[in-house]
């Protein structure tokens, strides 16, 4: 590069200029901020002709100094303009430069947003829901977050009844608190006799908790629907014909169920209750659904026990009640074969749209 090394006198005017139109021509030419920062650094840096000269004027006998200091203030002036003038330059074609390599044609067809899917789970609880409304229930819901009366007390669980101990139950701090997540959702079977009175008939869909680890057949949060039906004269042959019913509609005409016997605190008698295996119809010793029994585990059911009556105001001399309940997950598990619980709570959107989007 010329004349950046040359040395000048500060009273050179003429080699001042030469100089200065030398930078400001190197200057004009540069081509990105960094070249812009090497050329500041190499003509008016320390080892600079400029700097040389600026430095050499103490060394001048005082009279000249005046003289050399205005001719060194004019050059250094003109070349922090053209810097700042080319820095501006280079600023502005980057941005404009930037703009338009971003520029987003708004006139292009794009992919459709995906739109996402609503849980089967949300759309199972509805369909069961719809089961029942068509029959006259009414739909009711209760809080998850528990009083241990209304999920132990008042279903005739004992104070020692295993099911409230810390294996299954979350209890809710401070210890005495006396709430629980609810572990099932037959507390609002008190709720609703207590609120609502008889004569009752109410689906309760809804979510519940017990400590168990995730894994492919357990998971701490899941789901139920809870049965409560109270009249004068039920009987067991209505929870029956009401459960076949049920299973006729979730599961294909003809499905019908079975009870064996069991115990709940809260029904007397009390029942497990199957559901006929809908893939094989019990035909297929080597069936995958059913495993070659014919018979699926769905839920617990039973005849309202009266101390559960009695606890919620109801006459159980006048009124009789049945309920059941069976737990959403595993429905869906039979119904579309789904045989992971965990895909069901991963929340993915995926696992969601292959059931249809429904709204
Ligand atoms: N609540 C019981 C359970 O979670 C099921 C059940 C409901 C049993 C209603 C009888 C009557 O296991």
């Amino acid at each position: 590069m010329p004349f950046v090394s040359e040395s000048v006198s500060p009273l050179d005017q003429a080699g001042l200029n030469r100089l200065a139109e030398a930078a400001l021509a190197a200057i004009a030419g540069a081509a990105s901020p960094e070249e812009l920062g090497q050329l500041r650094r190499l003509w008016t840096g320390e080892q600079s002709a400029i700097a040389q000269a600026n430095k050499a004027i103490k060394t001048l006998p005082g009279a000249d100094r005046a003289q050399a200091g205005k001719n060194m203030g004019a050059v250094k002036q003109r070349l922090s303009a053209a810097f700042e003038a080319r820095r501006q330059a280079l600023d502005e074609a980057a941005a404009s430069d930037k703009l338009s390599r971003e520029a987003v044609d708004v006139t292009l067809p794009t992919d459709r947003q995906p739109i996402g899917a609503r849980h089967p789970l949300e759309l199972l609880q509805e369909r069961i829901a719809d089961v029942f409304t068509a029959l006259g229930w009414t739909i009711a819901e209760g809080p998850e977050l528990e009083a241990e009366w209304f999920n132990f007390d008042a279903l005739n669980f004992g104070p020692d009844h295993p099911a409230r101990q810390m294996q299954d139950t979350f209890f809710v701090d401070p210890p005495g608190s006396g709430l629980v997540l609810r572990t099932h959702t037959s507390p609002v079977q008190a709720r609703v006799l207590l609120s609502r009175g008889v004569p009752c008939y109410v689906a309760v869909p809804g979510k519940v908790f017990r400590t168990d680890e995730l894994d492919a057949t357990h998971t701490p949060v899941f789901h139920q629907v809870e049965g409560l039906a109270v009249d004068r004269g039920l009987t067991m042959a209505d929870l029956r014909g009401t459960l076949d019913h049920l299973a006729d509609q979730m599961f294909g005409r003809g499905v019908t169920t079975r009870l064996r016997p069991s115990f709940f605190p809260f029904t007397e008698p009390s029942a497990e209750m199957d559901l006929a295996c809908f893939v094989c119809r019990g035909a297929d010793p080597g069936c995958r659904t059913c495993g070659g029994s014919g018979w699926i585990e769905w839920g617990g059911c039973g005849m309202v026990d009266p101390a559960v009556l009695i606890a919620c105001g109801v006459d159980p001399d006048e009124y009789q009640g049945f309920a059941f309940g069976m737990g959403i997950e595993r429905t869906l598990m039979f119904q579309s074969g789904v045989g992971d619980m965990r895909d069901m709570v991963e929340g993915d959107a995926r696992f969601s749209l292959n059931y249809g989007v429904e709204i």
